[in-house]
């Protein structure tokens, strides 16, 4: 290990996160309803210029009134670039309540971008004398915010989490793509000309590289690693396969754009009981290597060591987690 230790953002569960844009607040109850570990309100890019005002009196109503249970509640402000920014955070913060968990930043690009906002919450914070601390979700979605996604995650102690934009990435990078997320026909190889006949065609994974690079800085500093947005949610074995590899990676959860992504975003991030199981014989054995001086011994045919003492805890701990809230 490391002399350097950051501290871990606090223990929330994270494995799906539903999107509800703020413009239509007959999706609330629903949202309150589902199964979603965390909800955010969207003031951003699925509420229109003109209702920007409207969508924000909805989620302040909302925070107050709905009875949101143990769910962890987010809001989605505008852009540090817009002349709406101020005002999300300003009227969260005055007249939403205590409710409000997170706020999430989008298309943050650097670490200034977080001060700022850590500035305007502390103030806001204070005046009210607001004694639980907001937490903020940052969506690295531009060049500028992979660029800089080191700075970004230990940019202020209020950081839990960063999320992947799939959608506003590939517009940044001007990838050639117009869905959200998702593999793409044109990222792949061509077995070898001089190989077997006919030749394959592998698919791969074009944000293999952004999401495995936004989880190490997440990790680094402590924070979660969320997948965001597929889009195709009529298709529920993409949805599938798209966060079985986020998962892989290590990110602990996937945005749900519609009701029907929830169930298996919870799914994919909840370790299954054989997992867990085989997890807890690991920690039994190495435990008994211990006992008789070993760091290393074997299981099932398989080296283990000391490092799958820690791989292993990861999943315990999450199991129990996950059966504590219920
Ligand atoms: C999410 O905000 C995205 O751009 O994918
Ligand atoms: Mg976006």
């Amino acid at each position: 290990m490391s002399f350097t230790v950051y501290e871990p953002a606090p223990a929330r569960l994270n494995r799906s996160e539903l999107a509800v844009p703020g413009s239509n607040p007959a999706l609330f109850e629903k949202a309150a309803a589902s199964a979603a570990d965390v909800i955010f309100l969207d003031l951003e890019d699925a509420v229109a210029p003109d209702d920007k005002p409207q969508a924000r009196k909805n989620i302040i109503e909302a925070l107050n009134d709905i009875d949101w249970g143990t769910k962890t509640m987010s809001v989605r402000i505008n852009g540090l670039d817009t002349h709406y920014m101020y005002r999300d955070v300003v009227d969260l913060i005055e007249q939403g309540g205590d409710r409000l968990d997170l706020i999430m930043i989008p298309k943050v690009g650097t670490a200034a971008d977080v001060y700022a906002v850590d500035m305007l919450v502390t103030q806001a914070e204070d005046a009210m004398g607001r004694k639980k601390r907001i937490g903020f979700e940052m969506i690295i979605e531009t060049a500028l915010g992979m660029a800089n996604v080191d700075e970004i995650a230990k940019a202020s102690k209020r950081n839990e989490s960063l999320h992947f934009g799939v959608a506003d990435y590939a517009a940044s990078t001007k990838a050639r793509t117009t869905v959200i997320g998702g593999p793409n026909a044109l990222y792949g190889v061509l077995t070898d000309a001089e190989g077997d006949e006919p030749r394959d065609y592998h698919w791969g994974d074009m944000w293999h590289y952004a999401i495995a690079r936004m989880v190490a800085a997440a990790r680094a500093y402590g924070l979660r690693p969320i997948d965001g947005p597929f889009g195709d949610f009529s298709d529920p074995d993409g949805f599938r396969a798209q966060a079985n590899r986020a998962a892989v990676l290590g990110c602990e959860g996937k945005w749900a754009i519609h009701p029907s992504q929830i169930a298996l975003a919870n799914e994919v991030n909840s370790p299954s009981k054989a997992e867990v199981d085989k997890a807890k014989r690991i920690l039994k054995a190495m435990k008994q290597a211990q006992k008789e001086g070993k760091g290393a011994v074997s299981l099932d045919g398989r080296l283990i060591d000391i490092a799958s003492i820690k791989q292993a805890e990861v999943m315990v701990k999450k199991a129990r987690q996950i059966a504590k809230s219920g």
